[in-house]
């Protein structure tokens, strides 16, 4: 018998990858956590022409220069953060620039508090650390700074934010930000940021925490915003001493991020971002599409004011969102369980609207059917 690490051991396979593996092609597919859209095709030039040029090697570690430049910029003028650009490190999606700073920072028996229900990695990424992630019980499905506080313990390191969220769809206000940044602050606890939604947004603004206290690594991806996921880019920012750190993992487990996404990161930044509010505008369509059949259902949902995810409370119909998941699975309808974002989760049932309005209304269609009875 081949032995394996606790860390795997202890670790479930994702619970989305479970309910698309017991789904059939024929599914309609409503859990879905990326982008329906194609990649712009201004961006598929710039990696084209990356490919021409021969930017076919290993770059530098920390990522080229004119990306962690335009990174830099993004930041200041997007999002108000005071960024140099050796404060950024180029990554293999967010998905690398979470797990480094987790493993950057993080000793064993180190506790860090997530949200739950709140996005898989945190929890996974945290134990690979060595560390215990501690699930913060959100209140109207959001991180809020008096309940982060009764979570808190002489162990506490990290507190993991995540504005606009998966899944609940949920988006701080400037003072919740600024009341959790101020419990960070008192208690010395690192704030690791994933914005990876900040441009889907339907309702408020987005405020990074890094524009209010120092001590924030901010997470962020071409991921989502630029339909890119595939591509495999990601960055952190951070003070440059804590960047420097991240970078010797970054060095070990991958070298340096995709040679030929970097290029075509530099055009997503730099280029022309209509594309961006062309499907911020279509993901707002659907999402009246959802909440209006929600209604109809009768069910109680806290408006979703980012990301592409509504996360409707089951219970008044008789059930919890495990329940309601496998219902809809019979029915050849994929949505994710709360259950699968923490235990806090299990009333709620996740329900993507990163598909087309056609799909989205024959799910919804047999979902008002199937629930109903
Ligand atoms: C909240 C959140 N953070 C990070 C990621 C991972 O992003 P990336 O594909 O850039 O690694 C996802 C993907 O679903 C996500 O939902």
């Amino acid at each position: 018998m081949k032995r394996y690490a606790k860390r795997v051991m202890d670790t479930d396979i994702s619970g989305i990858r479970r309910m698309f593996e017991a789904a059939g092609t024929d599914a309609i597919n409503l859990g879905l956590g990326q982008p329906d859209f194609d990649t712009p095709q201004h961006i598929k030039n710039a990696a084209i022409e990356a490919l021409r040029d021969g930017h076919t090697g290993y770059t530098h570690g920390l990522g080229i220069p004119e990306l962690r430049d335009a990174v830099a910029k993004k930041l200041r003028e997007d999002n108000g953060i005071a960024a140099k650009a050796d404060e950024v490190i180029i990554t293999s999606g967010a998905s690398e620039a979470l797990c480094l700073a987790m493993l950057a920072l993080l000793e064993e028996g180190d506790e860090v508090l997530v949200p739950d229900p709140g996005f898989v990695s945190y929890r996974a990424l945290a134990t690979f650390a060595g560390a215990v992630p501690v699930g913060v019980p959100l209140r109207e499905l959001k991180m809020d700074a008096s309940v982060v506080e009764e979570h808190i313990t002489e162990r506490t390191r990290m507190l993991v934010l995540n504005s606009p969220s998966n899944p609940t769809g949920r988006v701080l206000k400037r003072g919740e930000v600024k009341a959790l940044c101020e419990v960070a602050e008192e208690h010395d606890i690192t704030i690791l940021s994933d914005e990876v939604y900040e441009h889907f947004l339907y309702e408020g603004e987005h405020i990074s925490p890094a524009t209010l206290y120092d001590n924030v690594i901010t997470v962020n991806a071409t991921s989502k915003t630029y339909a890119m996921t595939g591509w495999r880019i990601g960055y952190a920012h951070a003070p440059s001493e804590t960047i420097e750190q991240m970078l010797k993992l970054h060095q070990y487990m991958q070298a340096c991020a995709p040679s030929i996404s970097q290029w075509a990161a530099l055009a997503a930044l730099t280029g022309p971002q209509e594309c961006v509010e062309r499907m911020r505008a279509e993901y707002a369509r659907r999402r009246e599409v959802v909440l209006e059949a929600l209604k109809r259902m009768g069910l109680r949902c806290l408006p979703p004011e980012g990301a592409f995810y509504a996360f409707p409370d089951m219970t008044s119909l008789g059930m919890d969102g495990n329940e309601a998941a496998a219902k809809l699975l019979d029915a050849k309808v994929i949505t994710v369980p709360g259950s699968a974002f923490g235990k806090y989760g299990t009333p709620y049932l996740r329900i993507s609207y990163a598909t087309s309005i056609d799909r989205l209304e024959r799910g919804l269609h047999i979902m008002e059917n199937v629930l109903a009875t």
